[in-house]
């Protein structure tokens, strides 16, 4: 590993961090709203003082799993066997870590948390032969869960970041909950083969295991009814379907090792958040007034562009292809409201200008764990050299789609960005350092 400081972006590792800081301070739990409009403007030699107390790593912050080996209260009420997802719980709580969970929710963080507790079950399912948990069962291990992480740094309040609810450990409307029942039903060698192991970067477009997944899901949400062959399916069935997949991920879970299982689901997690741009658009008004149908003005135009802009970066990090797909909905949004010029080209847009902070930074489409370090803290992969101007969509033609090999785009996921901080473009970026002069970046 090469170790260099880098001077540039100064400025923006500069306000990353005061912002998190900033955020730890007011918003330590709190969120992403009532940080708004502060980023921008902050002054380092204004600002950073009152902050620095809570900076480093200080006997208050638990920057270490169970530093001092306290073990948190639980209710005694939840059998499921905490010591096999052991690891999972550390990683989770990295990812989830406090002031950063918000920002990392979507690509990191939830869908950690989620694998964790699909594998917490499945594991335990070895010993119980249920893949799901009764409402009162739930309840309490949920809660037991929370307190584990959070007394290890998690943010105290990934619930309702993840919008996890006690109800989502239960088998919901699935119909068969019993490992026997389930093994009874699917062809269980096929989709142990088809997901024991996965290709994190191929998966997403060859879908050999979310064929698998779904197949399986399918048939256990049949279980006990006529089979509906290719009549309408009821909103019902399908969120039965659903609910089913849950319980072939647990049981999915409960066939492999736990990091093996945590591979699987985090893989499949992937693919699922690559689809969407988990942004939300705020009132585009401004904009379509100043650049709309006739440019008047292409400062005025430009401006209000930035400034759109500049709140969605408030948001989150979000991976290089939700980057695109982000630009690709705001573009159609703007069409839809008579901006026919390409305000992209127009205003030298960046995709990376739709992620967290200025001259942003993307994760890779391939996301790997935040890591603690007891000198940098926190810090995780970003993508900087993503520097690519945002594609405007072309209104006649379909949605881009990542997986037509025909279709060139920049940034897809390639097969090197699967390897953990193998690539040159890849940047540690640590926060929370001892103090901000402290501040560079590692190049690997
Ligand atoms: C360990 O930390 C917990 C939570 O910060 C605290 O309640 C507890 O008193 C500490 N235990 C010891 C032995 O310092
Ligand atoms: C819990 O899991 C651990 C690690 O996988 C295993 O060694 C232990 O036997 C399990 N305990 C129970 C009660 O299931
Ligand atoms: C719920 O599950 C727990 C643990 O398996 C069991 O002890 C309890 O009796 C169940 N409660 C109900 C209402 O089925
Ligand atoms: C939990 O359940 C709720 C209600 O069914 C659902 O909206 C939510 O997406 C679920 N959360 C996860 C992480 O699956
Ligand atoms: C957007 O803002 C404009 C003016 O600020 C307002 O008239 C309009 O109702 C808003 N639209 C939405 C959907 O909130
Ligand atoms: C265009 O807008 C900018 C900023 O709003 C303003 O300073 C400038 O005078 C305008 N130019 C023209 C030609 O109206
Ligand atoms: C876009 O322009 C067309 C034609 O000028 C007009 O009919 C339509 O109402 C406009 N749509 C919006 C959203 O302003
Ligand atoms: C892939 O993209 C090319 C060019 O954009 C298009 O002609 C073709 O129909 C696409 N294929 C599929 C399967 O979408």
């Amino acid at each position: 590993m090469r170790q260099g400081v880098l001077l540039v972006s100064w400025g923006l590792i500069l306000q990353l961090t005061l912002l998190l800081f900033l955020c730890f301070s007011k918003c330590h739990g709190g969120s992403l709203g009532e940080i708004r409009g502060l980023a921008p403007q902050i002054s380092p030699s204004e600002n950073s003082e009152p902050f620095l107390p809570t900076l480093g790593p200080s006997p208050m912050m638990p920057l270490t799993p169970l530093t001092n080996g306290s073990i948190p209260a639980l209710s005694g009420l939840c059998t499921l066997n905490f010591s096999a997802v052991e690891t999972l719980f550390s990683i989770t709580t990295t990812d989830c870590w406090t002031s950063f969970a918000p920002y990392l929710a979507n690509v990191v963080c939830c869908p950690q948390f989620d694998a964790t507790l699909v594998t917490l079950i499945g594991q335990s399912s070895k010993f119980s032969g249920m893949l799901a948990l009764n409402l009162t069962h739930s309840k309490y291990c949920l809660s037991d869960v929370e307190k584990i992480l959070t007394s290890r740094g998690a943010n105290v309040r990934l619930q309702k970041i993840c919008s996890i609810q006690s109800a989502n450990l239960t088998e919901a409307s699935c119909p068969v909950v019993s490992t026997d029942a389930f093994e009874g039903r699917v062809d269980s060698s096929r989709l142990l083969s088809a997901c024991g192991k996965i290709d994190h970067v191929n998966e997403c477009c060859d879908q050999v295991c979310q064929n698998a997944i779904s197949d399986a899901a399918q048939k256990i949400a049949l279980n006990g009814l006529p089979s509906l062959s290719g009549a309408a399916v009821s909103p019902e069935h399908l969120t039965r379907i659903d609910d089913c997949r849950n319980i072939v991920l647990r049981w999915l879970a409960s066939k492999l090792d736990p990091p093996s299982a945590n591979s699987v689901l985090r893989g499949l997690a992937n693919c699922k958040i690559n689809k969407a741009c988990p942004l939300v658009f705020p009132n585009m008004t401004h904009v379509v007034q100043e650049c709309g149908e006739v440019l008047r003005n292409q400062t005025a135009c430009c401006k209000a562009m930035e400034n759109y802009v500049s709140k969605l970066q408030e948001q989150s990090f979000i991976t290089n292809v939700q980057a695109l797909n982000c630009a690709a909905s705001l573009g159609t949004k703007l069409q839809k409201a008579n901006v026919s010029n390409n305000l992209y080209n127009l205003c030298h847009i960046n995709i990376k200008d739709f992620s967290l902070q200025e001259s942003g930074c993307l994760l890779p489409s391939l996301p790997s764990d935040a890591t603690y370090d007891k000198t940098s803290g926190v810090s995780f992969i970003c993508d900087l050299n993503d520097n690519i101007a945002a594609p405007w969509p072309s209104p006649s033609s379909e949605p881009v789609s990542f997986c037509n090999k025909t279709t060139k785009l920049p940034a897809l996921p390639k097969a090197t960005s699967a390897q953990k901080g193998i690539q040159m473009q890849n940047w540690k970026v640590p926060l929370f350092m001892s103090a901000l002069s402290a501040i560079k970046l590692l190049l690997l």
